[in-house]
């Protein structure tokens, strides 16, 4: 019989941690566990391997272990699943780690958009579908039938290199902000891209408008990042003039265009931590990897941009005491919270996903 996490939600932090080191040596190679670098201290300290999206799909793709824990949010734990081996097991502990922004597009959404945009365009020929790694596995499903790809904040630049070498237009879906600010910096101009609403017939588009487009960004963002604003740069740099800003690319394009640096939230610690010694940053990304790198680089000034706490819920929602419980499970010979996704969309995703790391 499998355990119960009701016995494991009374625990406290530190009980679990005592079970979770326990579980882990006794399970040894047979289990990985996958941190992204949003998760809170009391779990990210059990994470094997920790990273960005990018690097933890290939860390999933690479590893051996029977069982991938993924420390993350749901779609993390599909592309762990599709690019590991079919007798692998990849589990995610609290199946509501879901991502707002993710959510924003769907199967249906995509599939009626695509079927509106091919009245209008040779869509085969025209237009390459490119879905940011932060999408349900139907969605890598659908670039890969239609001759897409996968993005991530660190590889975007490459993979729109990549799709405009194909075909002349792009729809990005479902961060508006990453296609938004990373073809900007490859030089299409903001006239050359429209945002398709979802909610409105022909994306609330003219024709006209979809011809002339070369991006079409889905009306989708992160909430988290969205709640970094120009001003707190502005603010911020009347106090301090020397800082050195750095964004996570779904931050909007105003706040993008401020910064010194943007990228993913493995560039940004790298970037962070090989600066000189006594530098200020201003870091526009996720509270809890900018907590973490502030108490890491006590030789530097590391601020979180916004008054406010942006937090990624989801990724909260990963907590001790999920983690002790899989484990434990594991230890048990149960095996709880697998994500298994369906071989027909795991097979079309997969070469989405293939071409994204055969491009980096
Ligand atoms: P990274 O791939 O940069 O870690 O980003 C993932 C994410 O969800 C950012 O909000
Ligand atoms: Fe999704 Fe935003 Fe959370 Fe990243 S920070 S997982 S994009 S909701």
């Amino acid at each position: 019989m499998t355990l119960s996490l009701y016995d494991y939600a009374i625990l406290t932090d530190e009980e679990c941690d005592a079970l979770i080191g326990k579980a882990k040596a006794q399970l040894g190679d047979r289990c990985v566990i996958l941190g992204h670098h949003y998760q809170r201290n009391e779990v990210f300290k059990h994470a094997d391997f920790s990273g960005d999206s990018l690097k933890l799909s290939k860390d999933a793709a690479q590893s051996t272990a029977e069982y991938i824990v993924f420390c993350g949010v749901h779609f993390m734990a599909e592309v762990a699943d599709i690019l590991s081996r079919p007798e692998q097991i990849a589990i995610l502990p609290d199946l509501a780690a879901g991502c707002s922004m993710a959510d924003m597009a769907n199967l249906m959404k995509v599939q009626q958009s695509w079927n509106e945009l091919a009245q209008v365009l040779d869509v085969e020929n025209e237009v390459t579908p490119v879905t940011y790694i932060n999408s349900a596995a139907d969605l890598k499903a659908f670039c890969g039938e239609h001759g897409g790809i996968v993005c991530t904040s660190s590889n975007a630049q490459k993979i729109l290199e990549w799709s405009f070498a194909r075909r002349e237009k792009v729809l990005f879906f479902p961060d508006q902000h990453l296609g938004r600010n990373t073809a900007y910096r490859m030089g299409i101009g903001l006239d050359e891209m429209v945002v398709w609403d979802f909610t409105k017939p022909m994306g609330g588009l003219t024709v006209e408008q979809i011809k002339n487009a070369k991006m079409i960004l889905w009306d989708g963002f992160c909430s988290v990042h969205q709640m970094f604003k120009p001003e707190h740069i502005d603010n911020y740099l009347a106090q301090y003039p020397e800082t050195k800003v750095i964004v996570h690319p779904e931050c909007c394009f105003e706040v993008c265009q401020k910064a010194d640096y943007v990228g993913s939230t493995e560039f940004i610690l790298k970037t962070v931590r090989a600066a000189e010694a006594g530098t200020r940053w201003q870091v526009g990304t996720e509270l809890n990897l900018v907590n973490r790198l502030s108490e890491e680089c006590t030789d530097k000034t590391v601020q979180f941009m916004s008054p406010m706490l942006c937090m990624c819920s989801t990724m909260f929602r990963t907590d001790p005491q999920h983690l002790a419980w899989i484990l434990d499970n594991l230890v048990a010979g149960h095996v709880v919270n697998q994500i298994s996704v369906p071989e027909k969309d795991a097979r079309l995703a997969k070469e989405a996903l293939n071409a994204m790391l055969t491009v980096v």
